[in-house]
């Protein structure tokens, strides 16, 4: 950040809003300049606005790179043989690929896309990891072929694959169902007996006997990964003390999922106190020469990102309506998994909430509702509104929703801005169609 700009920035407490909260939801380079317009990294959101359009994601940079610090060295401290692997599937893009390569934490995918992205973006072939319970063998040639370090195998079917693909030694792990209902939304629960992902304790001892059998299967050890956005950092240590159970290998990869603040409400566990509950359970009941891995994703790139829409209709039916230029095409979670979001008017941070207002999205479906009742200034068109936390799983789960283009992405830090993913275009939209439109 220039030192002009952290002159001007400050953080403000107007009337009626809950500032304190606000500030930890909004990324952690965030401020406020004396004509209370939002900057991030030391930029000015309605510049970014004019720069870039609307919808636009928004990433502080810092923020990003110092979180991925955070994981690496609470892990390194406390339990040397570790090794951090960021969840890609949770902000796919090939700017977030290269500080994940600058920053030398591993990396994690789980398909041919991420792969391409990963490696095209820098991200070593020897750090990579590639999950997912129906890989092709398209997919598992593409990983062979580029000399990934390790496949997370999660059924035998996977197994008959490689046995006909494998021509050299290749690390394989064998995901496990560890039997934890973690307590979040059904569709981000993956540890429970009814999983699809990974085998029962029982069948997991056939498959690593065959793995073990075979002369080019290197099995190291056992992964699990029982879900997203999990608030009560015991039940990560829970599932390292079920997986305990599965025996003793050299390796154990204890999976993503740490949660994080979304609302001025929400209470999220610490980095330290995650870390604290996995390496607590491991003393207990890992091998101590045993290396342990963890997979977070949503807990290092949540707090960084924002979606920054403008306001185009403001309704009153009784309730009142403020729509924007996106939605569920470009912010699906709230409509997959009932993630509540908190959002702001940027350009407007310093004038009172008077309104509870319902923040929709220009999708038609009705279940395309940014944020439920959201606290705001009077808002009008033209205005600018944020929604914040966005920066896990928005990006990922973009769509061409009633002809919606893939939003830009745009990186910020020291009071520089650099677009990362421009926005896609009606001629990229309109060529997937070329067998008709050309025909
Ligand atoms: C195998 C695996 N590891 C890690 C993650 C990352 O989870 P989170 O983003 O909640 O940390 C996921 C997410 O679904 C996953 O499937």
């Amino acid at each position: 950040m220039t030192a002009e700009n952290r002159q001007i920035l400050s953080r403000p407490s107007p009337e009626g809003t809950r500032v304190g909260e606000l500030w930890s939801i909004l990324p952690e380079e965030s401020g406020v300049d004396e004509a209370g317009v939002l900057h991030i990294g030391g930029v000015s959101v309605e510049d970014l606005a004019e720069t870039y359009g609307t919808p636009l994601h928004i990433y502080d940079e810092a923020g990003l790179r110092r979180q991925a610090q955070r994981f690496m060295s609470g892990l390194a401290e406390r339990w040397p043989n570790s090794e951090v692997l960021w969840a890609s599937k949770s902000f796919p893009a090939a700017g977030m690929y290269r500080v994940a390569a600058e920053e030398g934490i591993s990396v994690d995918i789980a398909g041919g896309g991420e792969l391409r992205l990963a490696l095209a973006s820098g991200v070593p072939a020897d750090r990579l990891h590639f999950h997912g319970n129906a890989k092709t063998d398209a997919e598992l040639q593409m990983a062979l072929d580029a000399g990934i370090d390790v496949i997370i195998v999660d059924n035998e079917d996977e197994l008959d694959r490689l046995e006909r693909l494998l021509t050299k030694p290749q690390k394989l792990l064998l995901r496990v169902i560890p039997g934890v209902e973690a307590k979040t939304h059904a569709s981000q629960a993956t540890g429970g007996d009814d999983s699809k992902f990974g085998l029962p304790m029982d069948q997991a001892l056939r498959a690593i006997e065959r793995m073990r059998a075979h002369p080019l299967m290197e099995f190291e050890g056992v992964h699990l990964h029982i879900g997203s956005q999990i608030l009560d950092a015991s039940q990560f240590g829970e599932a390292v003390t079920k997986i305990s159970t599965a025996g003793e290998f050299p390796v154990y990869d204890v999976g993503g999922g740490l949660g994080v603040k979304y609302t001025y409400e929400d209470k999220a566990p610490t980095i330290d106190e995650y870390l604290d509950a996995v390496v607590g359970a491991a003393r207990e009941h890992l091998p101590a020469d045993a290396k342990i891995m963890i997979e977070p994703g949503r807990a290092i790139v949540a707090r960084a990102g924002v979606t920054l829409y403008r306001v185009t209709t403001v309704k009153h039916t009784g309730r009142v309506f403020v729509a924007v230029d996106g939605g569920l095409a470009d912010q699906m979670d709230a409509a997959l998994t009932g993630q509540r979001f908190e959002a702001v008017l940027p350009n407007r941070m310093l004038d009172p909430w008077t309104e509870i207002v319902q923040l929709v999205g220009r999708q038609c479906e009705s279940g395309d509702l940014l944020v439920d009742q959201a606290p705001l200034p009077a808002a009008q068109v033209g205005d600018l509104a944020l929604v914040a936390t966005t920066g896990a799983y928005g990006y990922t789960l973009a769509n061409n929703y009633n002809g919606a283009l893939k939003p830009a992405i745009v990186f910020v830090r020291d009071g520089e801005a650099r677009l990362v993913a421009r926005r896609e275009t009606y001629e990229e939209f309109m060529a997937l169609h070329a067998p008709v439109l050309e025909g």
